[in-house]
């Protein structure tokens, strides 16, 4: 696949290469399958990190499969969540009686995981299951079953596969360090806006 920022100064070593991501992703998609038993399962992708692993994810799963989206902003600084989480957009439909698969790209301190598992199995979906294709090392979402994990990764801010770095490099076909060559830029992740 191309890469589209050769030769890109603010990216660093590559964690995951695109061949690793797609066979995992393949993984996870028959793993969901085979668990879902041939129910229907909504894939709720938390916008903007999700939307690329999210396309891949459900075309790996056989069978039907809806998807819907919610957008949240934390508050707090750039490259640390502080636990408050605001909702930009909800579910365009309803989680009743769903099999709801809530679908991340990382989990840093686990807070807007954990606060949207609360969020959405208040609504009373058939089953709530929670997937990330990035878990940071040591990390969990508080009082939250992973039930799906692409990858463990180092504690280091990264980048691509839907990943951004001030909204730059989510189109880059790999997971990428992000090493920004001059540090008081543009860096950080979500500063005011989304996750
Ligand atoms: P948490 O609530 O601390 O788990 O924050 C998770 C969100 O922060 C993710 O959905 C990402 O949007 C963002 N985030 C955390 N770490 C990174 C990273 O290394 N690169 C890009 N975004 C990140
Ligand atoms: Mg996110």
């Amino acid at each position: 696949m191309i890469d589209p920022y050769p030769p890109a100064s603010d990216i660093g070593e590559i964690l995951v290469t695109t061949d690793e991501l797609r066979t995992r992703v393949d993984e996870l998609g028959t793993q969901i399958a085979a668990d879902l038993d041939g129910r229907t399962p909504l894939l709720v992708g938390v916008l903007k990190g999700s939307v690329i692993f999210i396309a891949d994810l459900m075309r790996a799963i056989a069978g039907p499969v809806e998807i819907d989206f919610m957008a949240v902003s934390s508050y707090g600084d750039a490259t640390e969540s502080s636990g408050v989480v605001r909702i930009v957009k909800d579910l365009d439909g309803g989680v009743a009686g769903r099999d709801v698969i809530l679908v991340e790209d990382i989990i840093d301190s686990g807070l807007t995981m954990a606060y949207l598992v609360d969020y959405l199995s208040g609504q009373g979906p058939a089953s709530l299951r929670t997937c990330s294709l990035l878990v940071r090392e040591g990390r969990t979402a508080p009082g939250v079953q992973l039930d799906y994990v692409g990858f463990e990764l180092p504690p280091a801010f990264v980048v691509g596969y839907g990943l951004d770095a001030g909204q730059r490099y989510r189109n880059l076909p790999y997971i990428a360090i992000y090493s920004p060559s001059e540090p008081s830029g543009e860096g950080g992740s979500d500063s005011g806006g989304s996750a």
